[in-house]
This record gives structure tokens, C-alpha cells and sequence, in this order.
């Protein structure tokens, strides 16, 4: 063998090692790389709830471009059984706001019954609707921006009240409120990652 093509061999065959999954009790190689730095984990790793933010509105193309990623959200059969109500008005923001963030914008996210599935498939919404949300929070980081989840289905009274606020329509259902603006604080940003919740293969 040509020592060029030697070479070759050997850069391939430590490829497709690196690549190959362990077999020694199912857990994955190390990653070489540093976990959480750069790209998507970044954004993801460093998300953190932010309560407080300064006076400033968020552009409307930023809110856009939130509501971009929100949509690109996986959905049970692509049925993307959402809608957004997105909130500028202050005084409707104080009425929807139980904890006094006095954020500049809220984002209504809410699910959709005439685009929810019509069989056991319908409670897929909930989870549909929340990874539009968790989309949305991440994109808020990776721009700068500060934002906070907050709860509102199931709870039948914070349901009521959103609804009866933002006079919404009866096929809606608002399934969460992102509060955001640009943060007023440096977020301080929590490790969760713990290997006692992982688990492989079989129990
Ligand atoms: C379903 C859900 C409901 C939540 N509701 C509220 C809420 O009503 N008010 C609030 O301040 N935070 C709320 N949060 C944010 C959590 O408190 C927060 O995500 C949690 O404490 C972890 O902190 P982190 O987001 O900084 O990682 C909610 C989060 C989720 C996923």
C-alpha cells in the first residue's frame, strides 16, 4: 500500500471509531467538544426565567422572528393546533400580569380546537403548544432578550380570566403567557444537567 493511501486508512479508521457508540454498557463517548458552548446548546444551556426587564419596547420584527420560531415547533401530525396573541397594549398587559413583571411585550400562546386532532390524538396540542413555547424562549436568549413562561391551562380560573381579558374567541385556548423584553439584570444561569435522571436501554 502507497503510503498516502496508508495515511487515508488510518484518518478513516479514526473517524468511524470516534463515531461508533460504546459497547461497554450503552453510555455514548465523552463529547470532545465543550458541552454548552457555541450554536444551539449554547442558547438552550443559558435559557433562564427572567422576571425584571428595562423600559424598552421589543421591535416588532423581533417578535416576528420569536413567533418564527415558535411555529417552526414539531407538531403531532403536523397539525400545528396554535395561535398567538401577541400583547403591546400596557394596560391589557397589567391586567394579564398576576406577578407584576411589567414586561413590554406578552405572547398569548394558545391552543386551537377546530386544528386539534379529533381522536385520542387531541391532547397532543398541550404538547405541541409547548414546544412552540420552549422555541420561542430559546430564540428570545439567543437574540438577548429576557423571558418567562407562565402557566395558564389547565387552571381553569387563569384560563377564565385570559380569556374573558383578551375577549378571546371560544375556540381558543391560551395554554401559556411568555412575558419578555430586554433583561434588567444579567440572568444568572443554572446547571440542571444531572446523570442520576438518565437511564439506558432496558429497566
Ligand atoms: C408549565 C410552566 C408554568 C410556569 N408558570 C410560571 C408562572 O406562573 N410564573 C412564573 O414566574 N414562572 C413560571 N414558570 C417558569 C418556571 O418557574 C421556571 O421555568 C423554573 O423555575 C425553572 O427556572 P428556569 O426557567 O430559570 O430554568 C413556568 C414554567 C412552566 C414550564
Amino acid at each position: 500500500m502507497k503510503l498516502t493511501n496508508l495515511l487515508v486508512a488510518i484518518a478513516a479508521t479514526a473517524i468511524l471509531t470516534a463515531c461508533q457508540p460504546a459497547t461497554d454498557g450503552g453510555e455514548p463517548a465523552a463529547a470532545t467538544a465543550a458541552p454548552t458552548e457555541g450554536g444551539v446548546i449554547e442558547a438552550i444551556a443559558t435559557r433562564t426565567s427572567v422576571r425584571a426587564y428595562t423600559a424598552d419596547t421589543v421591535a416588532a420584527a423581533d417578535v416576528e422572528i420569536l413567533l418564527r420560531a415558535a411555529m417552526a415547533a414539531p407538531t403531532a401530525r403536523d397539525s400545528r393546533p396554535w395561535a398567538f396573541v401577541v400583547v403591546t397594549d400596557t394596560a391589557i398587559i397589567s391586567q394579564l400580569d398576576r406577578q407584576g413583571f411589567k414586561a413590554p411585550v406578552a405572547i398569548v400562546a394558545c391552543g386551537n380546537t377546530e386544528k386539534m386532532l379529533e381522536d385520542e390524538g387531541r391532547d397532543y396540542w398541550v404538547q405541541d403548544v409547548s414546544a412552540a413555547v420552549e422555541n420561542l424562549l430559546v430564540q428570545a436568549n439567543a437574540m438577548g432578550l429576557g423571558a418567562v413562561w407562565t402557566g395558564v391551562y389547565p387552571i381553569a380560573d387563569r384560563v377564565k380570566g385570559v380569556k374573558e381579558i383578551l375577549n378571546m374567541p371560544e375556540n381558543l385556548i391560551p395554554l401559556a403567557i411568555v412575558y419578555a423584553g430586554k433583561p434588567a439584570a444579567e440572568p444568572k444561569i443554572k446547571d440542571k444537567w444531572d446523570t442520576a435522571n438518565i437511564y439506558y436501554n432496558k429497566f
